[in-house]
């Protein structure tokens, strides 16, 4: 049996960026301070119970004007905002919680993927124009995205329901509006190529912005390559997780037998996988740490299961080791510079 992990398995850019930097102020935490998450900061049950044992709490918008008010010298208080961003109400208030109180602090760990499409939508608002989303309407990432947009606004979950509400009629009232098209970062390319073509058919100058996260989509497309070459596809991610949901549903459509764990030890309940398959995959949600990736290969070890195992000709650390490669001081890199400010540049 040969096992192969996808290429890009793992924590992405923008969770390794939130996760760093928790992990810094975790090393440079003073006596007394409380730090706190802004709802789970990754979809990943392992990783969020190591830090509710080392004293991070996850929190919400409606506590955190009591944290603000109970900090002081001897217990000062940081909250970390997650990577899928928030709505800017919810920023405004943190940031007059953190004027007003000088032990209170938060920081913004949200996707400069994410920040991009809030500058998108800030910029692009008005009554002559309406903005549409692709993404799932409740989640956190997409309700960050529509809070920045003034003006009209919806999101739709697929092609077919974009159809679906011009048929109805439902979209006629936007007809003398200019749409501002755009797609949360995690969505299914295809859905969005098919969703991009129905807007263009109805209106004569959308404006289109292709906010899909690059990372996911290579995953994507890897993890489908991966999935149609192997009898058996193992995907490793949070049940609550948008990327790892897609990226189940892809690696579902080339390989059939596939499964969905949140856990490695999860792995046992599942008795599909035998000897008698040939090649197994391994793919990962952005916020399954590699330590789980690395559990899961063990435990197809420990069963006997991984026979001759064939890690694309690479052993497993310096396959982890690239796919989570980052960039270091120093390094030179080609891409777009989105924005420059004192502390970074985002490329
Ligand atoms: Fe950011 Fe893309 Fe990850 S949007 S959080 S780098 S999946």
């Amino acid at each position: 049996m040969n096992v192969t992990i996808a290429k890009n398995a793992g924590f992405c850019f923008g969770v390794k960026r939130a996760t760093d930097r928790l992990e810094a102020a975790l090393a440079a935490r003073r006596q007394g301070e409380r730090i706190y998450t802004l709802g789970e900061l990754i979809h990943n049950r392992m990783y969020l119970d190591e830090l509710k044992e080392r004293g991070v709490e996850s929190t919400s918008m409606s506590q955190v004007t009591a944290l603000a008010e109970s900090s002081g010298e001897q217990s000062p208080v940081t909250v970390f905002v997650r990577a899928h961003g928030i709505p800017k109400e919810d920023e405004a208030v943190l940031r007059q919680l953190s004027l007003t109180y000088p032990h209170f602090r938060y920081e913004d760990c949200t996707c400069p993927y994410v920040k991009k499409i809030h500058s998108i939508a800030a910029s692009n608002g008005g009554e002559d124009r309406f903005f549409a989303l692709l993404g799932s309407a409740s989640h956190p990432e997409v309700v960050g995205i529509m809070s920045y947009f003034e003006g009209p606004k919806f999101t739709f979950d697929s092609a077919e329901q974009i159809e679906r509400m011009a048929g109805d009629g439902k979209l006629d009232d936007f007809y003398n509006s200019m749409p501002v098209l755009a797609v949360q970062t995690t969505q299914k390319p295809e859905e969005w190529k098919k969703s991009q073509k129905i807007f263009k058919k109805l209106y004569t100058n959308p404006l289109i912005f292709d906010t899909i996260c690059s990372v996911t989509e290579s995953r994507q497309r890897e993890a489908a390559l991966l999935a149609a070459q192997c009898d058996c596809m193992i995907v490793i991610g949070g049940r609550d997780s948008s990327n790892t949901a897609k990226l189940y549903s892809i690696c579902k459509e080339n390989c059939p037998q596939t499964i969905w764990i949140e856990r490695p030890d999860e792995l046992a309940v599942h008795n599909l996988i035998t000897s008698a398959h040939t090649r197994v995959g391994i793919a990962a949600g952005a916020s399954t740490p590699s330590s789980a990736i690395q559990e899961v290969f063990n435990k197809m070890s420990e069963k006997e299961l991984a026979q001759n195992t064939d890690i694309m000709e690479e052993d497993f650390a310096s396959m982890l080791e690239t796919s989570f490669k980052t960039l270091n001081t120093g390094d030179t890199v080609t891409g777009t510079v989105l924005s420059v400010d004192a502390n970074e540049v985002k490329v």
